[in-house]
C-alpha cells in the first residue's frame, strides 16, 4: 500500500494510506518538533507504508510520543512495532486506556494524562482532553495541538474514498453519510454534547481527520453541526442500512 505525506499546518504531516478493500483512508499525523508526536500507531499490517511516510519526514527512530485516543487496532495497533524501532518512543493515553489495555498490551509503560492537562514537545504545546466514547471506546481522548489550533480528532468525520488531503468546504455531509450508513459507529451518550461543545470551544482551525480529509476552516461551526446531525439522526428511528462498513467486506 501507498503512502502519501502532506503538510497539513506548521510541522504537523498528514500520513496517509489508502485500503483499496477497506474502501478508507487510515490517516496518521506527525507533529515535528524535539519531542516528536505520532497521533494513532496505524494497524500492524499497514506499519510499514507508515514508518516509510515518517521517514520520509523525519528519522522514526527519534519519536518520542504516540499519541493513542483509544484501543483499537487502527488507533494503537502496531503500538510495539514503534517503540521497538523508537528506543526513546512511548504511548501516550487517558488513564482508563492506559489501565485498560495499554498496561498490558504495550512492550514499554505508557503515559496517562488527565483530562485538560498539557505537555510541550518544543514549539507545540498539547492539551488532552478526556472524551469517553467520543468518538468510541471507554477510555476515548483526543488531542489539541494549541500552538496551531489542531484538533486531532481520531473518528470523528470519518468519510470513505481516497479523497483529498485537506478541504476547507464540505466535512459535514460526508460525516452525517458515514453515521446514517454505520450507525453503531459512532455512539451518542448522556456526556456526548457536552463533550462536542467543550472540544467547539476550543476553536480549533484544522480538525485533523483519521478517516478521509483533515478540514481547515471554523472548527467550532463544524463540530457543534455534528452535535446536531447526532440530534436529528437521535430524534427519529433510523432504517437498517442495506450496506454498512462490514457488510461491504463480507460480500
Ligand atoms: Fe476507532
Ligand atoms: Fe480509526
Amino acid at each position: 500500500m501507498e503512502c502519501k505525506t502532506t503538510e497539513i499546518a506548521r510541522d504537523t504531516y498528514r500520513i496517509s494510506t489508502f485500503h483499496p478493500s477497506h474502501g478508507i483512508q487510515y490517516n496518521q499525523f506527525l507533529i515535528k518538533d524535539d519531542e516528536p508526536f505520532l497521533m494513532h500507531t496505524g494497524t500492524k499490517s499497514m506499519f510499514q507504508s507508515t514508518l516509510q511516510g515518517v521517514n520520509s519526514i523525519m528519522d522514526a527512530s527519534k519519536l518520542r510520543w504516540i499519541g493513542i485516543s483509544h484501543f483499537e487496532s487502527d488507533e494503537s495497533g502496531a503500538l510495539n512495532e514503534w517503540l521497538d524501532i523508537a528506543p526513546r518512543a512511548q504511548g501516550v493515553c487517558s488513564f482508563v486506556c492506559s489501565t485498560l489495555n495499554l498496561n498490558d498490551f504495550s512492550s514499554r509503560p505508557p503515559h496517562s494524562l488527565s483530562d485538560g492537562e498539557t505537555f510541550k514537545i518544543g514549539q507545540h504545546v498539547l492539551r488532552f482532553i478526556s472524551t469517553p466514547h467520543v468518538p468510541h471506546g471507554w477510555d476515548a481522548g483526543l488531542f489539541f495541538d494549541e500552538t496551531e489550533k489542531t484538533l486531532f480528532c481520531s473518528d470523528l468525520f470519518a468519510h470513505f474514498g481516497d479523497v483529498e488531503p485537506m478541504t476547507g468546504s464540505e466535512i459535514i455531509q460526508c460525516a452525517k453519510e458515514t453515521i446514517q450508513n454505520n450507525p453503531d459507529l459512532l455512539p451518542y451518550t448522556l456526556h456526548t454534547e457536552k463533550i462536542l461543545q467543550h472540544l467547539a470551544d476550543l476553536k480549533p482551525k484544522i480538525l485533523a481527520v483519521m478517516h478521509g480529509s483533515s478540514f481547515s476552516g471554523d472548527g467550532q461551526k463544524v463540530i457543534l453541526e455534528l452535535n446536531a446531525v447526532f440530534e436529528e439522526l437521535c430524534s427519529k428511528p433510523m432504517d437498517t442500512p442495506k450496506e454498512d462498513f462490514f457488510t461491504t467486506l463480507k460480500a
